[in-house]
């Protein structure tokens, strides 16, 4: 867990051996320890250098032992001695220097960092705070303000920000380790007092408590509802306003407040289920970690709509050449434009120059005859969409992939109109396509799991968190965006209205309620989906009650809405009042107030008051009600892929850890009696009825999220 070594006969080397990350488990602490005493105590020692093994420093606390008991020694007092030691310490930083690993490096009296090492306290977005001293002692070292910055936004700098900032004394490109070495031999009776942070004073700003507030309403406004950046604003007072002694007490406190909160425990989920989400499988045994993708090199969209151009954005950032396909001239030029327009501004935000020599515009397809993989971006229109895949199969050449970028149809179904079903698979992006994280890959019973791979890491490369899901209608994401949506649209009809609604969620801590994103994302494709599913138009059973369709409840309300041309944010008007078409700024509109109150009349509906509460409970239960069908069905492989698809593709809050885990939080057993509730005041709404999983979960004593993969036994995986 650390190795042990005297180099250049007076240097006591320690060396983390904590594969991958070298992350401070209590053996890696226990080991820490021991070295020290060993080296403090050894009177051939004069110096001492910590580093870690394999290019990393150390990626901080082993966050798996959370959950567990603190086993083997604390991490304060081991660092306290470090600092405290009358021998220099001297830590050699590569790869990383994170969380309680950035602490470590802070004990020490010298820091050498490699040029490329990144630094940081991200505990804040596991819920918690930096609490071996972190709050304490980076005040003191680098000022109030800048502390304050990196601790609540849990942000990773560059060793050349961390020398600026005055966190480190040397930056190199050479072996950090080789060059400490050397420092700390120079370094031998240099007096240690003035390089002992937490003895320094913290230069206080004469405006603390406005500075202090201004940061509390900023993260107030960022965060919402999020409790790890205010207890961090609060741990950092106190490291201006007390001696450490009493500081380290006070971040102590409000560690204890946080960490086994639940805010604590989802954000904790999140990081792992992220982690886990890339590992996919497949019901033959092909999985990740033994399917090898293919190496892409170049690419065609079809299509230069949003989609299409946000997707040729990041693939052409990350150095694939693009041929992008329009089908009339003056389509191709404006997304040319547009594209090129992206581009530019992206590579200006990242300083690096744009990529436009990647780029090729055509209209003919015939230009794809040796591109290694296709992104069909056209029209959600499967007939439109077949005739694209039976081109694409007549020019591309046999071994090129086609993929699709659908939201929600038969991937299968276009794979069977090509010579090449297994090298068909799906891409859906979210958009806008540059900006958002999310990719859903949308394995056909006939892809083949080198087809699945290669989609897999091209998303990676594209810097997106990928997630393997199976086919069906509407996938994961707008699967079961349907029932949450349904839901909100039945609470209008009952009496709420978009505003009250959007708060309880935005409340919640939804980056946007259900009907502020509708308009965003657009109003009309949800009306042409209903009217191309037989929802609306002439193919309706004219016998049919008006708020009934296909034997279930039906709420027209949306369809009104389109009816008057407000189709979101573009035309101005939707849900909300907008300034301008474009325009961002959402605003309660008095005829929307009129058509729902015209409505309710229309069919003698008395409105009634909703509570927030029946708002949160009925969207978000029926929401993770279909995620359980989701799981029966094997369209995901587990819960945790489910929470990814929702934190990165939804807007669901981070700290609430997806609507799985949000379930198994709140209990299943609760939501399981509020569905049952629900569902027999409204039995026409059958999404609101429990799924078996869901009591079948329950009646097993409602295990973690983490187990419920033993309980679900598909009796057909789609993955
Ligand atoms: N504890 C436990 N496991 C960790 C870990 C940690 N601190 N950091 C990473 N891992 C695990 C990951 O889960 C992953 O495991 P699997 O291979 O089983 O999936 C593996 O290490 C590799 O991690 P990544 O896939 O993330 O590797 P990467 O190269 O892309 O990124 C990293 C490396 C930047 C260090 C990233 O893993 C990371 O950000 N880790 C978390 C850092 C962090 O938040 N540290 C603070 C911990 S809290 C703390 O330190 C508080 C305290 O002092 C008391």
């Amino acid at each position: 867990m650390a190795r042990y070594e005297l180099v250049k006969r007076s240097v006591a080397l320690i060396t983390l051996t904590n594969p991958p990350v070298n992350a401070l488990s209590s053996a890696v602490r226990h080991a820490i320890a021991k070295s020290m005493e060993h080296a403090l105590n050894d009177p051939k020692v004069k110096a001492v250098v910590i580093c870690g093994e394999n290019g990393r420093f150390c990626g901080g606390a082993d966050i798996r032992e959370f959950a567990g008991p603190l086993r083997g020694p604390p991490l304060v007092p081991l660092l306290d001695a470090i600092e405290a030691g009358e021998k220099p310490v001297v830590a050699a930083i590569e790869g990383v220097a994170l969380g309680g690993g950035f602490e470590l490096a802070l004990v020490c009296h010298y820091r050498i960092v490699h040029f490329k090492a990144r630094l940081g306290l991200p505990e804040v977005t596991l819920g918690i705070l930096p609490a071996a001293g972190g709050t304490q002692r980076l005040p003191r070292l680098i000022g109030i303000p800048a502390a304050l910055e990196l601790i609540t936004t849990g942000r990773h700098i560059s060793a050349q920000e961390a020398l600026k900032l005055g966190i480190v004394d040397q930056v190199t490109e050479q072996n950090a380790c080789e060059l400490a070495v050397e420092f700390a031999l120079r370094a031998v009776a240099k007096p240690l007092s003035s390089r002992r942070v937490s003895m320094l004073t913290t230069p206080c700003p004469p405006d603390l408590d406005a500075l202090l507030e201004a940061v509390t309403m900023q993260v107030k406004r960022k965060a919402r509802g999020v409790m790890a950046p205010l207890a961090c604003i609060q741990a950092v007072r106190a490291a201006a306003t007390m001696p450490y002694s009493k500081g380290i007490k006070r971040e102590s406190e409000l560690m204890a407040t946080l960490f086994n909160s639940g805010q604590a425990r989802a954000l904790q989920y999140c990081f792992f289920a992220q982690r886990t989400a890339g590992k996919w499988t497949l019901p033959s045994g092909a999985q990740w970690n033994n399917s090898k993708p293919r190496e892409i090199r170049s690419a065609a969209i079809i299509g230069l709509g949003t989609m299409g151009r946000g997707i040729v954005v990041s693939l052409a950032r990350v150095g694939i050449s693009v041929i992008a396909v329009e089908s009339e001239k003056k389509l191709l030029e404006t997304g040319k434009q547009m594209v090129i327009g992206m581009l530019e501004r992206d590579a200006k935000r990242r300083g690096v120059s744009a990529s436009l020599n990647l780029l090729k515009f055509t209209l003919s397809l015939q230009d794809l005859k040796d591109v290694d993989l296709v992104i069909e971006a056209v029209f959600e229109d499967m007939a439109l969409k077949k005739r694209v895949f039976q081109e694409l199969s007549k020019v591309c050449r046999p071994a090129t992939l086609l993929c699709t970028n659908t939201s929600g149809l038969d991937v299968d179904a276009l794979a069977g109109v090509t010579d090449r079903p297994h090298l068909v698979v799906g891409m859906h992006f979210f958009s806008p396509a540059h900006v958002m994280k999310l990719l859903e890959v949308v394995c056909g019973p006939r892809s083949s799991s080198e087809t699945i791979a290669t989609a897999m890491s091209l998303g990676k490369r594209m810097g997106k968190v990928s997630v393997a899901v199976g086919n069906c209608p509407g996938f994961v994401g707008n699967r079961m965006l349907k029932p949450y949506l349904d839901q909100a649209t039945f609470l209008l009809e009952e009496g709420a209205t978009p505003e009250q609604i959007d708060k309880a969620l935005e409340d919640f801590g939804f980056a946007m309620g259900v009907f502020r994103m509708s308009d965003l994302a657009g109003l009309d494709v949800g009306w042409r989906v209903r009217k191309e599913s037989g929802l609306i138009g002439p193919d309706v059973d004219p016998k049919n009650p008006p708020r009934r369709r296909q034997g279930r409840r039906y709420c027209p309300i949306p369809d009104m809405v389109c009816e008057q041309g407000r189709f979101g944010q573009k035309t101005g008007r939707g849900w909300y009042m907008y300034d301008k078409p474009g325009g961002t700024n959402a605003k309660p509109d008095p005829l929307i107030q009129n058509l729902l109150e015209m409505y309710r009349s229309r069919y003698g509906i008395q409105p009634r008051n909703i509570s927030d509460q029946e708002i949160i409970e009925r969207c978000l239960f029926a929401l993770a009600n279909e995620g359980f069908r989701i799981l029966e069905d094997g369209i995901a492989a587990r819960p945790e892929d489910i929470d990814v698809i929702y934190l990165f593709g939804y807007g669901f809050p981070r700290h609430g850890g997806g609507p799985m885990f949000y379930a198994s939080m709140v209990g299943l057993e609760r939501v399981l009696e509020r569905l049952e509730h629900y569902h027999q005041a409204h039995p026409d709404v059958p999404h609101l009825e429990p799924s078996p999983l869901l009591k079948k979960l329950v009646a097993c004593g409602s295990p973690p999220v983490q187990k419920w993969r033993e309980h679900i036994k598909t009796m057909h995986s789609h993955l």
